[in-house]
């Protein structure tokens, strides 16, 4: 099997005048494991749907391996599809639901057989062909859906959140495998996803999707740690956010001075002395420092609650200005009493810096939307 370059050449969605996807640009190279991660109805099922040929945009073109394939229909594309809900055949064995779609194609039966174990195989499901659909866990039935998938060779493999239905443990083991699977096929994947946590850990780059816009593209390491907008900083992990006027910016940091004290952050995109900036940091990158001698900057609060999680110890607390500020700390076994006085503090560089244009309570509005943003797709 062999990956194909996919590139979306200002692709746009418009149902009944309502933008589903607007234009968009983008460049997957051949063989990457690409995610498309966004809140329920941003549009990851459309540009995807687009992508394998299932529906035609409103605009723009379509390049897979280089060749434009807008006049091919979905079974004439080198793409194949694996929906949110899996149907299998019930009552076809594992082995004809993996070569089922190879009859269409001409392939005779002793073939198609041969070829469906192979992909079995490449599954680990080697043992199970004979079984029925329904004879098998819900992970093991993923793992033939992708099998199917991958029988008629496929260049480029569209996955709709095609964990979704599986619960929690298995839905992480199954990442792993189907990291391994792409790496060992070489096919290049588009997985559709509202969960982070797949993405950061399955993708080599992943398109942050908001109201049918792609905001960032990066690797996972890029996403989380230099997010390019509120949206993108708030939906991908959690963040404290204050905010300020810019008073000084040296050296790529920039200098806030808010109600709530006096702050430095990395300075992001182009903000300026005199902006409304908000400044964000990851609750993990937030500590209690001692009294004397932290670096950085620091801020008085009071614990409001706590959050054993076995080996990390969640703290919320709250400044003088009532702003809420979440601390992630491993258990050092310290108690950290509710209603007790804490000085909180994070570096500079853990901190980020952006221009609030539309106002602060906007960009705030836009970080704390993306963190409560509907994830359950579908539902
Ligand atoms: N066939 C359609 N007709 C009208 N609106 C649609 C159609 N398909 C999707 N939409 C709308 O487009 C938006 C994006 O949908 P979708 O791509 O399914 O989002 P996601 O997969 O990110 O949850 C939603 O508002 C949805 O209601
Ligand atoms: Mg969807």
């Amino acid at each position: 099997m062999d990956g194909k370059s996919v590139e979306l050449a200002g692709v746009t969605m418009v149902f009944d005048g309502f933008t589903a996807v607007h234009p968009t640009q983008l460049s997957i190279p051949a063989g990457e494991f690409h995610s498309i991660l966004g809140p329920s109805g941003c549009g990851k099922t459309t540009l995807l749907r687009i992508v394998s040929g299932f529906q035609r945009p409103s605009a723009g073109r379509v390049l897979i391996g280089g060749e434009p394939v807008d006049h091919l229909p979905a079974n004439r594309r080198p793409t194949a599809m694996i929906f949110q809900s899996l149907a299998l055949f019930p009552r076809m064995s594992v082995r004809e639901n993996v070569a089922f779609g190879l009859e269409a194609r001409g392939v005779s039966k002793r073939e198609r057989h041969e070829r469906a174990d192979e992909l079995l195989a490449l599954v680990a499901l080697e043992t199970h062909a004979d079984k029925r659909p329904d004879q098998l866990s819900g992970g093991q039935r993923q793992r033939v859906a992708v099998a199917r998938a991958l029988a008629v060779e496929p260049s480029v493999l569209c996955l709709d959140e095609p964990l979704s239905a599986l619960d929690l443990k298995l839905r992480q083991h199954m990442r792993s495998e189907l990291r391994a699977l792409q790496k060992r096929t070489g096919v290049t994947f588009i997985y559709i996803t509202h969960d982070q946590g797949e993405a950061l850990t399955m993708s080599d780059r992943i398109s942050v999707m908001n109201k049918g816009r792609i905001e960032q593209v990066g690797t996972p390491a890029e996403i989380y740690d230099a997010p390019a907008t509120p949206f993108v900083a708030g939906f991908v992990g959690e963040q404290n956010v204050f905010t300020g006027k810019v008073t000084a910016i040296e050296n790529g940091f920039a200098r806030i001075d808010g109600a709530g004290g006096t702050f430095t952050g990395r300075r992001m995109i182009d903000v300026a002395v005199g902006d409304q900036a908000i400044l964000m940091v990851r609750p993990e990158r937030t500590g209690i420092v001692d009294a004397e001698g932290a670096n950085g900057n620091r801020l008085s609060a009071r614990v409001e609650g706590r959050e054993l999680e076995g080996p990390y110890l969640n703290l919320v607390t709250r400044d003088a200005t009532g702003r809420r500020v979440v601390l992630h700390l491993s258990n050092d076994g310290r108690a950290h009493p509710t209603g007790g006085a804490a000085v909180i503090g994070f570096k500079p560089e853990d901190a980020i810096v952006m221009p609030a244009r539309d106002g602060i309570a906007a960009a705030e509005a836009a970080v704390d939307e993306a963190g409560t943003a509907p994830a359950a797709a579908g539902a």
